[in-house]
């Protein structure tokens, strides 16, 4: 983690036990907002925009997990925090894992979203490196528009404000934070020995209706890791917080309230 990391932008709501909501790609922390209003009113919510999503500076480059996680420890220290619980969707649990990786003291627990732990095989690397010369090229309106179709659970009106707002938020995106993600997810390494050797509870929540992370993959995760609470969110795809946000709620919550009282 030699990189210079940046200075994040980050919302933060409540007090109490730390928690760290981070976004996957490519979106922002306004994901979580159901969440960080209904937890805020017990913890300390600290929610940030990845470096190259939301209102965070998007340097040109390649984003690695571990540069993405030393941003994300960067923030907690300037905000005098050590210890935290750790939420991370998607590519924002990829960026949790190689935080884990190197500095597993910073962790109280772990939330893993609709995310999994493995690298991506040499043809969806390939993939990513094109998309993220598209992106640079001719903008990300393609990536969010191929996105979007993928999603949410099949059952959920396209024209729904809830998808829309996602399709605004991807849209808005910067081309240099785009290509950077995707350059660094191509780049991330294997965090299965990682999860197998967690020292902290770990919540696996999954949408039932998820087809970028099917939900067998992120159960099958879950029972990789030594002390994991697995809830899968029915009527839900790749977005469980914005799909089902009370469901998704309710999870955190009682994962949560264990972690406060033990
Ligand atoms: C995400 O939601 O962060 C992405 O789908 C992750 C990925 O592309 O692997």
């Amino acid at each position: 983690m030699s990189e210079t990391p940046v200075q994040l932008h980050a919302d933060e709501h409540g007090s109490g036990l730390p928690v760290v909501l981070l976004h996957g790609f490519p979106f922002s922390g306004t994901i979580w907002q159901a969440q960080t209003a209904a937890l805020a009113a017990d913890y300390r919510v600290i929610v940030p925009d990845l470096r190259g999503h939301g209102h965070s500076p998007a340097p040109a480059g390649t984003y690695t997990m571990d540069l993405m996680a030393h941003d994300v420890l960067t923030l907690l220290d300037a905000r005098g925090v050590d210890r935290a619980v750790w939420v991370g969707h998607s590519m924002g649990g990829y960026v949790t894992m190689a935080a884990l990786r190197h500095a597993p003291e910073r962790f109280l627990g772990v939330g893993l979203v609709a995310t999994h732990p493995h690298a991506d095989p040499p043809e969806k690397r390939l993939q990513r490196i094109q998309s993220a010369r598209i992106a640079l090229e001719t903008g990300v309106g393609d990536l969010a528009m191929s996105m979007i179709g993928i999603l949410f659970a099949p059952e959920l009106d396209r024209q729904s404000e809830t998808v829309q707002s996602v399709y605004r938020l991807m849209g808005g995106t910067l081309a240099e934070g785009v290509a950077g993600a995707l350059r660094g997810m191509a780049d991330r390494p294997d965090s299965v020995e990682t999860l197998a050797a967690l020292h902290v509870p770990a919540l696996v929540i999954a949408g039932e209706q998820d087809r970028i992370v099917a939900p067998d993959v992120a159960e099958t995760m879950a029972a990789t890791i030594p002390d994991a609470t697995f809830v899968s969110i029915p009527n839900a795809g790749h977005m469980p917080m914005v799909e089902q946000p009370t469901a998704t709620t309710d999870a955190l919550r009682g994962f949560l309230a264990r972690l406060a009282s033990g």
